[in-house]
């Protein structure tokens, strides 16, 4: 008789142990870090999957943006912040004397990327630096296949793409524009990372610096080269607590994530519930973020310009306090929500889409994490690319609480402590999570979509620890979103029909709607598993990067 021996195995053996896994929403970045992560380690893959990203999604994250990592090496979880700064010439009336926080030259913070991914990598990485910006530099020469989703991109910003000159000759060249299939090269970028592989000098002091502020300025802008040369990144503690077994560990500020995530977790705990999406679930996980998103409006802002009461935010006695307080039916009434209404903090109310942003997650055998979020806050930035360097500027200066009272981009209502100013961060929702069973890394995750990155992440991870669904299948759930403000609660095609319909007897305000865009890194009985999130429109397989 003849023994069959099942093909699967033998495939399995071939490839020899798992190394690692490389979660992002972008295939190309995905093959290439998984590449990097094979001979190096999760810090290495990092740079280069961050960098490939910013090539091939340009319209979500890039040289010209910046970003927020928690990480995991050598049993320590640290956490990183090369947010943008705003230039020296900020003052807190900026937008109120008339200066668009969306568009050209005023709506541009100092980019924190390359900084930051410098950073990370320096005596963490395996591999030279050099060798991590290379891929990077000869994609952008070669070029790569536009996707779906840059596609999809090129075509919803293409007036604004054709009033540009730097963007139009990349992505509309002869004025036709870019399409799925056709290839995008990237000559002037190319060049900027060519001198990138040599260090930091040359972005932040030296030739690219030096044209970054011409650019700027003759767009308007008030630069000098100081506020390059002056540019920092900032180590910050990350911001922990712990739900069920598991210890949670988040993005602390000048992003709001992290404490939103720990505060919804201590309040739905509390409520002594399980994730079901249950109606008694549903309401008090509701109930979890009016509370969480009040206190956003009222505490968020930069660390280094004001006091943020973290300690009590993330105190669990608060948390039991309002997940008794909450009404036992009808929605949180948006006036007595979280700390800030205790406390009478609640900011005056006068009442996106994402597309700026990129999450990605990178796990490796010898027990490194890496969640990293990256943005240039809305679809291509300030929608200006300079020519000459290739460098789509950010226009993160319109998370700032850019006038007192009124809803930035994403319909956030911001408090004075976000307000803007010189060499100051803007408040971010940006997510980056890592959680850890018995000291061990057991999922990175993270998402794009502006004040959905908080939701998305936060559900995603009690489907998995609550519900024990797998990545792929915790991802393919419908979501709600809630941010205090408007009342109304935004939930996905197909969320649980009989709960929404009870919820809205009882008052809950829904409209149909969208929600972040997560990306999941896992560690299981000794195996790396994950899954990227479809929403953004491309199917992309995670690799699992083996010996
Ligand atoms: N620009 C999106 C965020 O930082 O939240």
């Amino acid at each position: 008789m003849k023994i069959k021996f099942p093909i699967f195995l033998i495939f399995i053996l071939a490839m020899g142990p798992q190394k690692g896994i490389v979660v992002a929403d972008n295939q190309i970045a995905v093959d290439i870090g998984s590449q990097i992560l094979k001979e190096g380690n999760a810090f290495d893959a990092a740079v280069t999957t961050a960098l490939i990203l910013g090539i091939t999604h340009p319209h979500s994250s890039g040289i010209g943006g910046g970003g927020f990592v928690v990480f995991k090496n050598d049993n320590a979880i640290g956490s990183l912040d090369f947010r943008e700064m705003a230039p020296s010439s900020f003052y807190p009336e900026v937008f109120i004397d008339g200066r668009n926080s969306r568009l050209g030259a005023w709506s541009v913070g100092v980019p924190g990327e390359l900084a930051g991914l410098f950073e990370l990598h320096k005596g963490r990485g395996a591999l030279p630096w050099s060798e991590v910006v290379k891929p990077a530099t000869r994609l952008a020469e070669e070029g790569f296949v536009v996707g779906p989703v840059l596609a999809a991109a090129i075509k919803s910003n293409f007036d604004s793409i054709l009033s540009d000159p730097g963007l139009s000759v990349i992505f509309a060249p002869g004025g036709n524009m870019l399409k799925e299939g056709d290839l995008c090269q990237r000559p002037n970028l190319a060049k900027t990372l060519k001198k990138l592989e040599l260090g930091l000098a040359d972005f932040y002091s030296w030739d690219t610096a030096e044209r970054s502020v011409v650019f700027l300025n003759s767009k308007g802008g008030d630069f000098g080269l100081y506020d390059f040369e002056s540019y920092e990144t900032k180590y910050r503690k990350p911001v922990s607590g712990s739900f069920r077994d598991f210890d949670i560990y988040s993005m602390p500020p000048p992003s709001s994530g992290g404490i939103a995530i720990v505060q919804m977790l201590g309040i739905f705990e509390a409520s002594g519930l399980f994730f079901d999406r249950s109606l008694n679930a549903t309401r008090s996980f509701l109930h979890a973020m009016t509370h969480a998103f009040a206190d956003r409006a009222a505490y968020g802002g930069d660390p280094d310009f004001s006091e943020i009461p973290m300690d009590r935010l993330l105190d669990s006695s608060l948390h039991a306090t309002l997940s008794v307080w909450s009404p036992e039916k009808g929605p949180q009434p948006t006036i007595e929500a979280g700390l800030a209404s205790i406390k009478g903090d609640l900011p005056i109310v006068n009442q996106a889409d994402d597309d700026g942003t990129t999450h990605f997650s990178i796990l490796d055998k010898f027990g490194n994490a890496v969640s990293l979020t990256s943005t240039i806050n809305l679809a291509f930035g300030s929608k200006m690319m300079d020519p000459q360097t290739g460098i789509i500027f950010n226009n993160e200066m319109d998370d700032f609480a850019a006038r007192p009272g009124v809803p930035n981009a994403f319909g956030l209502i911001q408090g004075a402590a976000n307000a803007p100013n010189a060499k100051k961060r803007p408040l971010s929702s940006m997510s980056p999570t890592i959680v850890v069973s018995n000291g061990q890394v057991y999922l990175a995750l993270g998402a794009s979509g502006g004040p959905r990155i908080i939701t998305g992440t936060i559900q995603t991870l009690l489907t998995i620890l609550d519900g024990g669904l797998s990545p792929q299948d915790a991802l393919s759930l419908p979501r709600l979103h809630h941010q205090w403000l408007p009342e109304t609660v935004w939930h996905e095609q197909g969320f649980e029909p009989m709960v929404l319909a009870e919820l809205q007897s009882e008052g809950f305000l829904f409209k149909v709607g969208s929600s972040g865009v997560v990306q999941v890194a896992m560690f299981q009985d000794g195996e790396f598993k994950g899954a990227a999130d479809p929403r953004k429109g491309a199917e992309v397989n995670i690799s699992i990067v083996h010996e």
